[in-house]
């Protein structure tokens, strides 16, 4: 198994959005927080022989951060094609071995039924914009319904919300990271060209 800092470093050659959309909050996620969460992941036993999907992958960080781990399959699904063809070649760069299925659909209308053991990787949209409100909670739903395991990115101050969610679908919440990420300007209506935001990870165990 590569270090988390060998599987960052692999990963450091993702590119991400070209002409980002802001009402999909579409923006990369770090290499060494992607490279965090799916280690952490790996460690669990939540990546080898299973099936991961990735929903709203955008470039496809966390699918690919998975696929170099080893997991049965890697599904990467967006409802937007044109970052699923900077993740196609993005799927060249990291050089793995193993394919990468990019789906074309809405995450939350829960458009995949994986057989097996499935654990879902996801930065979803915070909902940072008003019209946006809670599609973070539609994403987990989803994990709710396709998975057994789940990680999943939230802004600071998630916890209450997501362990809530969690117990009401039968779930747990099992471990939890805090880390820090920076969102372009146009994220957060703030004047710097970036900000950075504190960021929690949720591993929630769904059954
Ligand atoms: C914060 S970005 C994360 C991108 C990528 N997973 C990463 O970690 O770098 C959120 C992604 O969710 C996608 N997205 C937003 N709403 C979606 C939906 N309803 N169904 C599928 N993808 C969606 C966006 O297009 C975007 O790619």
């Amino acid at each position: 198994m590569s270090t988390k800092t060998q599987l960052a470093q692999q990963l450091g050659v993702v590119a991400g959005f070209d002409d980002p959309r802001v009402d999909l909050e579409q923006y990369r996620t770090p290499p060494d927080l992607a490279a965090h969460l799916v280690h952490t992941a790996d460690l669990q036993g939540d990546i080898e022989g299973r099936t991961v999907v990735d929903l709203g992958t955008g470039t496809g960080m966390l699918a690919l951060a998975a696929v170099l781990r080893g997991p049965e399959r890697v599904v990467g699904l967006d409802l937007d094609p044109a970052p699923l063809s900077t993740a196609r070649e993005n799927e060249g760069r990291v050089g793995s071995t193993a394919d990468v299925e990019w789906v074309l659909g809405d995450a939350t209308a829960a458009p995949l039924a994986p057989d097996g053991p499935t654990t879902v990787v996801m930065n979803p949209p915070f909902g940072a914009q008003a019209d946006n409100e809670h599609a973070d909670r539609a994403f987990l739903a989803t994990a709710a319904e396709i998975a057994d395991v789940s990680y999943s990115i939230h802004n600071g101050g998630s916890a209450a919300f997501v362990e809530a969610f969690a117990a009401d679908e039968g779930g747990e919440v099992t471990h939890a990271f805090e880390s820090e990420m920076d969102l372009p300007r146009q994220f957060e209506f703030h004047d710097a060209d970036e900000k950075t935001v504190t960021v929690e990870v949720f591993r929630v165990a769904w059954r």
